[in-house]
């Protein structure tokens, strides 16, 4: 979609539609005063929307039972407006309205708009009073919403797709209010990118992702946004001694491989180094360990990490947040053959460390303790790794919370600040001695589960911990719950949600802010 600011007047704007958000005043929705605050037309409802035996807006709102309510939506077709159609949308009690509110709001217009065959689509930009945001966040959230809400699906269908998604949007405001608004629609478009770039790369089926395929998408992104993208193959690997990564993949017949990708934003010594290590393992069978068949096809999304980590680089880039970034992808395919590995076989992980495998569905933290060692050769600044790493930590959490661990306060605080303004959230859980303990090996220095079921998503936490300097300040995030849904919400259809994407890019704006 494109999106644009304009300061036409309402009856002239050449569009399909014009959206109107509606507060709740006093309980009702009073159109009339906002179309005089918005400068707008006294326009007359035709025959199209008589249907109430009304052509006094008002009288129309107040028939069709239209309350405002968050999330609905009423059109009326009005005469002396070029447009025809206004698209009123409910935004609810204004003092409960926050930044995703915004975004749902936008979501409904946006899918409404998708029905009507709207392809051309205004805005009227109420005061950001109205609304109790700034400028530059309401066109941000406005946009994010629509956008997401939309993200195409169904790729793989043949036949045509009749709705025709709208494919301009205009917002209508003085022209005082241009530059604001077009900042916060240049920062959409970031936001939006990444996470529509993560969601597509979850989407994709497994023998269509395979970690070689992911490497060149990866590729193809740094290409494009500008990035250095250095791609290891198992030769390498093997120099580097990944037992952790070379292990998990050796049961399939597609090969393991080290994403690397890299963001120069600033020249200066005193920027920020910060490192994001993401899970790629494009499909979990569990391996010999292996999954029972029900709901097994959702472990084409265990490379959730890893697309969000890549759509955060996509969306720093694009910000160009001045900020030296290190992205690394371990990504493998977890399969049970005569090859792959088995309980009770011994890894030498790239570390040094020795690792007895006794499941090998706990095939993450194996790989991401490769990562998280390559990661920490560089000696970030700030290192964080995102995984799809247990079912437990849905059990704990959810599926509207990812998981937090690590040694950094900081780190801790920033996260729950950007996922509050993203709305991908965050919640803490700890990181102890006693669950670094029950992770210590019989046969090797650690084992790659803990005694039994119990806090799971700690016990894994743990296990990384072994893989990071403890002088670096390092969060973990376990986001097995929120980056897949089988259920589409307001800003997302079915599948992957891009889940980190822009949480991590907005972590790493406020640190560098
Ligand atoms: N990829 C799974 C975790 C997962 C579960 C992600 C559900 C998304 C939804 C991970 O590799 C796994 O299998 N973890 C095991 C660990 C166990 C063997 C210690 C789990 O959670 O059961
Ligand atoms: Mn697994
Ligand atoms: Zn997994």
């Amino acid at each position: 979609m494109r999106w644009t600011v304009s300061s036409t007047k309402f009856a002239e704007i050449a569009v399909d539609l014009i959206v109107f958000p509606v507060f709740q005043s006093q309980g009702q929705a009073d159109l009339k005063l906002l179309l005089r605050i918005a400068g707008g037309p006294p326009a007359k409802a035709t025959a199209k929307t008589k249907a109430h035996g009304h052509s006094d807006l008002k009288a129309i709102i107040t028939a069709a039972g239209f309350k405002a309510e968050a999330g609905t939506t009423l059109p009326i077709h009005c005469s002396g407006v070029k447009a025809g159609w206004f698209l009123l949308v409910g935004m609810g009690d204004p003092a409960a309205t926050g930044l995703q509110d915004l975004r749902k709001a936008a979501a409904a217009a946006a899918q409404k708009a998708r029905a009507m065959g709207a392809t051309k689509v205004a805005l009227a930009m109420l005061p950001a009073a109205v609304f109790g945001f700034d400028d530059a966040a309401i066109a941000r959230s406005w946009a994010e919403g629509a956008e997401m809400a939309l993200s195409p699906v169904g790729a793989l269908k043949t036949g045509k797709d009749k709705a025709q998604a709208p494919v301009a949007w205009t917002l209508l405001a003085e022209a005082g209010r241009g530059r604001v608004l077009r900042a916060g629609l240049a920062e959409a478009e970031a936001m939006v990118g990444g996470c529509l770039f993560a969601r597509e790369l979850v989407n994709l089926p497994p023998n269509l992702l395979t970690p070689a395929v992911l490497a060149t998408r990866a590729r193809g992104m740094a290409r494009r946004e500008g990035l250095k993208c250095r791609v290891l193959g198992v030769p390498e690997l093997k120099k580097l001694k990944m037992g952790g990564l070379l292990g998990v993949g050796q049961g399939s017949v597609h090969p393991p491989r080290l994403i690397v990708v890299e963001y120069r934003g600033s020249r200066s010594a005193k920027a920020p180094k910060i490192a994001l290590v993401g899970k790629g393992v494009t499909f979990d069978s569990g391996g010999i360990s292996l999954k029972p068949g029900a709901g097994m096809d959702e472990m084409k999304a265990d490379m959730a990490g890893a697309a969000g980590v890549l759509g955060a680089a996509l969306i720093i880039a694009r910000l160009k947040l001045p900020v030296n970034l290190q992205v690394v992808v371990p990504t493998a395919e977890n399969m049970p053959d005569g090859g792959a590995i088995k309980p009770a076989d011994v890894l030498t992980m790239a570390s040094g460390k020795t690792v007895e495998v006794l499941n090998t569905d706990a095939e993450g933290r194996l790989i991401l303790a490769d990562g998280l060692w390559y990661a920490g050769r560089g000696k970030p600044d700030y290192l964080l790794d995102m995984a799809t790493l247990t079912g437990a930590c849905v059990v704990a959490l959810g599926n509207h919370f990812a998981g937090i661990m690590g040694n950094s306060a900081e780190l801790m605080e920033t996260l729950k600040q950007a996922g509050g303004e993203t709305f991908e959230r965050v919640w803490p859980l700890p990181l102890v001695d006693e669950h670094k303990e029950m992770m210590k090996g019989t046969w090797g220095d650690l084992q790659n589960i803990g005694g039994g079921r119990d806090g799971g998503a700690l016990t894994a936490a743990a296990f990384l911990s072994a893989f990071v300097d403890d002088a670096t300040a390092w969060m973990h995030l376990d986001i097995a719950g929120p980056s897949y849904s089988a259920k589409a919400s307001g800003t997302c259809p079915a599948g992957g949600t891009g889940f980190g994407a822009r949480l991590l890019a907005r972590t790493v704006q406020i640190l560098v802010g």
